[in-house]
C-alpha cells in the first residue's frame, strides 16, 4: 500500500498538545513522544459524508428547531470557503457547528451555566459546501459564557466547526471567533494557539455579505490541511 503524503502540522500555527494554561490539556495531553503511523490508502478511501441529504432548514440554526416563536438574539450569517493546502477548493465538504445560545448557553446536561435556555434555538447545523468551495449557515451571534478553568475565566463568543473535506485525514475541528472581542487576549484556548495562527480564527465582518434588514456577516475561511491550515481547537 502506497504512502500517503501530506504535509504535517505546523507548529508556528497549531497549537501544542500541552498549554498548561489550559488546564485540561495538563492530563490530556500525551505523556511520551508520539509514534508516527505510516499513512494509507484508508486515509483517502475511507468514509466521507459529501454525499447525505441535508434537510432544508439545517444550514438555518435560526429556523431548525423552532417551537413558538423566533430564537432571541442578533442574527448572523457566515460564509466562508474551504480550500486544500494547495488553495485548491474543497466542494461537497460537510461542517457541522454547535455553539451556545445568545445568552451564552448549550442545550446540553453538563452545561449549568446560569443563563436561560432558548426554546427555539438549540445550537446544531451542519450544511455543504458548493462546487466553488463556498459555504453559509444562517444562526444567532453566541454569547460568551463562564468555564472552571481559572477564576473568573470566560470564553470568548466562538462557533464551534467539524469539517470533513474530500477524505477521512483531513477532518479539522475547530472554533471561529468575532472580531474585536475582549475577551480574545485572557482566553487560554484561543491562546494556545501560536501568534501565528491566531488570525486565522477570527471571522471578519463583512458588510458586503450582510443581508439588509435581517442578519450581519461574517467570513470565515478555511484551509485544511498544510502550512496555511486553518488551527486545531487542541490537539
Ligand atoms: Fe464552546
Amino acid at each position: 500500500m502506497s504512502e500517503i503524503i501530506y504535509n504535517g502540522f505546523d507548529p508556528l500555527v497549531q497549537p501544542p498538545a500541552l498549554y498548561p494554561e489550559y488546564k485540561s490539556t495538563v492530563l490530556r495531553a500525551p505523556s511520551k513522544p508520539l509514534v508516527l503511523l505510516k499513512k494509507s490508502l484508508a486515509e483517502l478511501s475511507g468514509p466521507v459524508f459529501g454525499d447525505i441529504n441535508l434537510g432544508p432548514l439545517d444550514n438555518d440554526l435560526t429556523k431548525n428547531s423552532i417551537r413558538n416563536g423566533e430564537p432571541i438574539g442578533e442574527r448572523i450569517v457566515v460564509h466562508g470557503t474551504v480550500k486544500d493546502e494547495w488553495g485548491r477548493p474543497i466542494p461537497h465538504a460537510l461542517i457541522e457547528v454547535w455553539q451556545a445560545n445568545a445568552c451564552g448557553r448549550y442545550v446540553h446536561k453538563v452545561d449549568q451555566h446560569d443563563a436561560p435556555l432558548d426554546p427555539n434555538f438549540l445550537g446544531t447545523g451542519r450544511c455543504l459546501t458548493d462546487a466553488e468551495g463556498n459555504y453559509r449557515f444562517y444562526t444567532i451571534k453566541p454569547g460568551a459564557y463562564p468555564w472552571g478553568n481559572h477564576h473568573n475565566a470566560w470564553r470568548p463568543n466562538h462557533i464551534h466547526f467539524s469539517v470533513f473535506g474530500a477524505n477521512i485525514g483531513s477532518r479539522l475541528v475547530t472554533q471561529m471567533y468575532f472580531p474585536g472581542d475582549p475577551l480574545l487576549q485572557y482566553d487560554p484556548i484561543f491562546l494556545g494557539v501560536p501568534p501565528a495562527g491566531r488570525e486565522l480564527l477570527i471571522s471578519q465582518f463583512d458588510l458586503s455579505l450582510t443581508e439588509p434588514n435581517f442578519a450581519l456577516g461574517y467570513r470565515f475561511d478555511i484551509v485544511l490541511r498544510g502550512s496555511g491550515a486553518t488551527p486545531f481547537e487542541n490537539r
